[in-house]
């Protein structure tokens, strides 16, 4: 296989609302983006995701679209756009754009058309059913979980009702309808022709919707409302979304250089294949939600070696992946995943870079990780942006359970813990804003930020630099084979990665007490050369049993030993 630029890019995401606001309104923006390019440059990433900075009425951040060809005016004009893709360019990195084709606002052009009447040339771009009983037209619940529950949204205006999966200013557009398709194909050559180098794309897997809107068999869990059931199976993997991937590619992504990445929702090893493989002239990677499982929040060793090992077998079968633990969906992977005290932030964090970007597939970094930083609390909830969050505040509330407690339950998964303004130093709003932020900064910002990062040199960015940097020197981190070894060890996790011209071990404690470590006989022939460590350049090399520390990580270069003989 020929290797594609993705394959060995470091992809940096960046939730414009969060990261640099340079105009005091306490939104981020491109003009703060560009500024911070050079930070970037300094870490090493080579490709920035910028979640949608389009028009948008902001329901969902952006995910709404009003305006496909459009940047919102908070985050600045479509030539500041220009300027940074310029500025980016010159300075080697890449852009991708997110992608929202599953749905779009209830305020963009092609919907307002859309519900004026049955024969609007637009009235197709979307989902419409008439009622059927005078009611919903089936049981599907929206993942807000907004109004009464329903997917389906009742329009005074013509009778009828439309279909979103998400909130009801986000009507699902209608991959049927030949006319909507060409409008995207169209949409997406021109953000290709202004210079972008690929698409982030937004649920995927959900174009398709199964066809005659059976209800849904699924038993209403604790926060459906109303007997509506958000059911995702309804809309995510089915028949025919290979066949609408395709033409996407055939008649855009396959004609031009640029990279796909799908948000894998109803992804795992077994169907991944299938939409991300070479042959398939679908999309060119995906992300799965197999590891950082927003339900548990918990990685052991031996899941982490689980879920590795199947992803193998995906990149057997030529298809690539990401490898991640948070984005702007997800809480803060040093809390989630590692271990967010003050004594156990900065080895666990490094721990956690460490396995993503020694693992197989492209590391995407997530806005603030690099920086260790952590998960936040508010009292209330009207602090709270995140629609999911509100929508199951929402539902508890219903349920009868007390503000205090549906806080506690939602807060260490709520999205906004990664939405929280990003940390420059340990000023006013931590140098993300002269004004009111439009999230609260996380109080820890103080003690977490990028100035104190960069004047350390054992700090949490100060490591990522270092392990970019020897990812780049290392063909076995993307070429290589991968194998376990020590597979019975509860706390350790330990694996080879091999190619024709390097073999590397990767020896991590995972976990928040140390480890007795034994190295296996199989590696006496070996020389050892430490290539990272997240402790101490003093510590004793690997080759002689000794303890590991807390979330101790090591990666060494083996080679083997002539043996000479008397
Ligand atoms: C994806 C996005 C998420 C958004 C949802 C609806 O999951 O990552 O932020 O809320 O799609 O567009
Ligand atoms: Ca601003």
């Amino acid at each position: 296989m020929n290797k594609k630029w993705w394959q060995d890019a470091i992809v940096y995401e960046i939730y414009c609302k969060s990261f640099c606001d340079t105009n005091g309104d306490g939104i981020g923006d491109l003009k703060g983006v560009i500024s911070k390019l050079p930070v970037l440059k300094d870490l090493g990433i080579n490709c920035i995701w910028f979640t949608p900075i389009y028009t948008s009425p902001q329901v969902d951040n952006g995910y709404d679209v009003a305006d496909y060809k459009n940047i919102d005016p908070a985050y600045g004009t479509l030539d500041d756009f220009k300027t940074l893709l310029d500025t980016a360019h010159d300075m080697g990195i890449r852009v991708i754009m997110d992608m929202v084709l599953n749905h779009s606002s209830d305020e963009c052009f092609w919907f307002k058309e859309s519900r004026k009447s049955k024969d609007n040339p637009y009235r197709n771009y979307y989902i419409w059913q008439p009622p059927k009983n005078g009611k919903e037209p089936n049981n599907w619940g929206s993942y807000f979980r907004e109004g009464n529950g329903s997917a389906w949204e009742f329009d005074e205006t013509t009778g009828e009702y439309y279909l979103h999966q998400y909130a009801i200013k986000m009507p699902d557009l209608n991959w049927e309808y030949e006319p909507l398709r060409k409008e995207i194909y169209d949409m997406l050559n021109w953000w290709i022709d202004l210079g972008v180098d690929g698409f982030r794309l937004d649920v995927f897997t959900r174009l398709k919707k199964t066809p005659g809107f059976p209800d849904t068999t699924r038993k209403p869990n604790a926060l459906d409302r109303n007997g509506f059931v958000a059911d995702s199976a309804m809309c995510t993997n089915i028949e025919g979304i290979h066949d609408i991937l395709h033409e996407l590619y055939t008649e855009v992504f396959g004609k031009r250089d640029v990279m796909t990445v799908g948000e894998g929702a109803g992804v795992s090893y077994d169907n991944a294949p299938d939409y991300a493989s070479a042959g398939r002239e679908e999309i060119d990677m995906v992300y799965h939600f197999e590891l950082g499982n927003r339900s548990k929040y918990h990685i052991s060793p031996q899941n982490f070696r689980e879920v590795q090992k199947n992803w193998a077998t995906v990149f057997d079968k030529n298809a690539w992946a990401v490898q991640y633990l948070s984005n702007h969906d997800s809480a803060r992977q040093v809390s989630c995943y590692g271990n967010d005290s003050d004594a156990l932030r900065a080895p666990s964090a490094k721990l956690l870079a460490t396995l993503l970007h020694t693992t197989p597939g492209t590391p995407f970094i997530y806005q603030g990780e690099e920086i260790g930083m952590v998960n936040v609390k508010y009292d209330t909830i009207e602090d709270y942006n995140c629609c999911y969050t509100l929508g199951d505040y929402h539902a508890m509330m219903e349920k009868g359970v007390s503000p205090k407690d549906a806080i506690d339950v939602l807060a260490p998964r709520s999205r906004d813990n990664a939405r929280t303004p990003y940390q420059w130093n340990d000023r006013e709003n931590a140098g993300f804003t002269t004004g009111k932020p439009w999230l609260k900064v996380n109080p820890r910002y103080k003690d977490i930020n990028l100035e104190k990062d960069l004047t350390s040199k054992n700090s949490i960015f100060n490591y990522y630099k270092k392990l970019i940097a020897m990812r780049k020197d290392c063909p076995a981190i993307v070429d290589g084979s991968l194998e376990f070894i020590l597979e019975d060890s509860e706390q350790i996790v330990a694996y080879l990665r091999k190619c024709m011209r390097q073999t590397l071990l990767i020896v991590a404690n995972y976990s928040d007490k140390e480890a007795s470590f034994k190295m296996p006989n199989e590696f006496s022939n070996y020389a050892f050369k430490r290539l990272l460590t997240n402790y101490d350049d003093n510590l004793p090399i690997l080759e002689f049993n000794r303890n590991l520390l807390p979330y101790e990580v090591e990666v060494y270069e083996l080679n083997k030993q002539i043996s000479v003989k008397d």
